[in-house]
């Protein structure tokens, strides 16, 4: 699989969510970010809202879940139009039953880790994921500095999924933009979520490209 890049609408003008995907026509993905205010201190959209914008989309869906019990909430976003489904490790009691809950109803099956959640204690669970998402932000908000410090994480789970031999996608999320997607991609990532680099361009599409490109040139280096 090659570069994707999966703009976050978080920062879009959440009043015209369809308008706003529509001015990202050649993203892979659209980022939504699900905040219920205790896993995160910040609240932004939920089930209904995911459903309806994904009957309006014409990308799929990549569900991004920063909410506590994801493993009563994370397979409705799969039937609620998500291709994608994220859930936190920090969050879920028994991520290995909630990721082959999430892939047995037909999404893609996919774990975040904080910034100060190691990727070690996981790797015997790679093999269930089909993403990992590794954030270089706390989340709750976007808009945020990149964080530097979890570019040897980057690394390390790219080594992981190597060694395992597995189609695991990774995916980077916070902060990424023009100055800081060649670092991730050097480290190994390969999915890059960006909000606010994104939807602040006077054209997001035309931006969603130039990421691409820089990431692009980095893989083929
Ligand atoms: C942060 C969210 C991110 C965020 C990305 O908690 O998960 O998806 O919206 O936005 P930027 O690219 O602005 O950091
Ligand atoms: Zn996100």
């Amino acid at each position: 699989m090659g570069i994707q890049i999966t703009p976050s609408i978080l920062n879009a003008d959440l009043a015209d969510l369809a308008g706003e995907v529509a001015r990202i026509g050649s993203a892979d993905w659209v980022h939504v970010d699900v905040m219920d205010n205790h896993f995160v201190p910040n609240l932004t959209l939920g089930l209904p809202v995911v459903e309806s914008l994904a009957k309006s989309s014409a990308l799929p869906m990549d569900a991004h879940l920063m909410i506590a019990d994801p493993d009563r909430w994370a397979p409705a976003y799969v039937e609620a139009g998500c291709g994608s489904v994220t859930f936190h490790a920090e969050a879920a009691a028994a991520p290995v039953r909630l990721a082959r809950e999430i892939r047995s109803q037909g999404g893609r099956a996919s774990m975040a880790l904080k910034p100060a959640t190691p990727v070690e204690p996981y790797e015997e669970l790679l093999p269930e994921l089909d993403m990992l998402l590794i954030m270089t932000v706390e989340p709750g908000f976007g808009g945020q500095r990149f964080l530097d410090l979890c570019l040897p994480k980057i690394r390390r789970a790219r080594a992981l999924l190597d060694k395992h031999g597995v189609e695991t996608w990774l995916q980077v999320d916070g902060g990424v933009s023009l100055e800081t997607i060649e670092r991730c991609a050097e480290a190994g990532a390969d999915v890059f979520v960006a909000g606010s680099a994104v939807y602040s361009a006077d054209d997001p599409d035309r931006m969603v490209a130039e990421l691409r490109a820089r990431a692009e040139r980095v893989r083929n280096t």
